[in-house]
């Protein structure tokens, strides 16, 4: 496998969102396509000024098609209404667009994997021509797959959360700026006596965003 630089449209950098979710159906570009359901592209305004980035669809989006429709994505619009965000307004995608899982050992569930770092640089195109299409002002990375695709491999989310960064400058002719947070699945994941806090933490992370639009 390649990556997926070799499945996006011939326009190009002239390439709107439709004509990417187009091509992004018949990406092989990484071993994922072969057992999941669908490539799970990006949703939302074509114009939005804030991008989402989560890390891979999940069960639920495997499914349906659509980005962040299960319960992190419950949780996210939660915390994105309590930090005065309008999910309408917001383009939500992932660093890869394909499920992984692991089948469980017994019954049809499927349990959700990490991406792996190949899986990531493989899927990047996608993610950098989306930004590139949608033209953002502000990029917020949810947790630490979506920093380190777009923010570098060494980044560190618990040290480097809720800032507003300077990133892409090679990459896009207009680069946004860009702020990682949690993963709302990791909050959801987090022990009862930590859980809210976590939230607690995200949402001041995403109100920061919404005072920078
Ligand atoms: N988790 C993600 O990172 N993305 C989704 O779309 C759903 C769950
Ligand atoms: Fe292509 Fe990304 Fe799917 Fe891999 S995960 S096949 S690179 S769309």
């Amino acid at each position: 496998y390649e990556g997926a630089e070799r499945y996006l449209p011939d326009t190009g950098s002239a390439a709107g969102v439709r004509d990417l979710r187009e091509a992004a159906r018949g990406c092989r570009g990484c071993d994922l396509y072969q057992d999941a359901t669908q490539t799970v592209f990006g949703a939302g305004p074509e114009d939005a000024r804030l991008v989402m980035v989560g890390e891979v669809p999940g069960d639920r989006e495997d499914r349906t098609g659509e980005p962040f429709v299960g319960p992190a994505g419950g949780l996210l619009d939660r915390a994105m209404e309590e930090a005065g965000i309008d999910r309408g307004t917001v383009y939500v995608t992932n660093a890869v667009k394909h499920f992984r899982f692991t089948p469980a050992e017994r019954g049809t569930r499927r349990i959700h994997r990490k991406p792996s770092r190949s899986q990531i640089v493989a899927c990047r195109p996608w993610l950098v021509a989306e930004l590139s299409s949608v033209d953002p002002e502000v990029v917020v990375c949810l947790g630490a797959t979506a920093a380190q695709a777009l923010l570098g491999p060494s980044f560190r989310v618990s040290t480097q959360r809720g800032e507003l960064l300077d990133a892409l400058g090679g990459e896009l002719p207009r680069p946004p700026r860009v702020l990682a947070t949690a993963h709302p699945s990791a909050v959801l994941r987090a022990p009862d006596d930590e859980r809210e806090r976590a939230y607690g933490l995200l949402v001041a992370d995403l109100r920061e965003v919404a005072g920078a639009l």
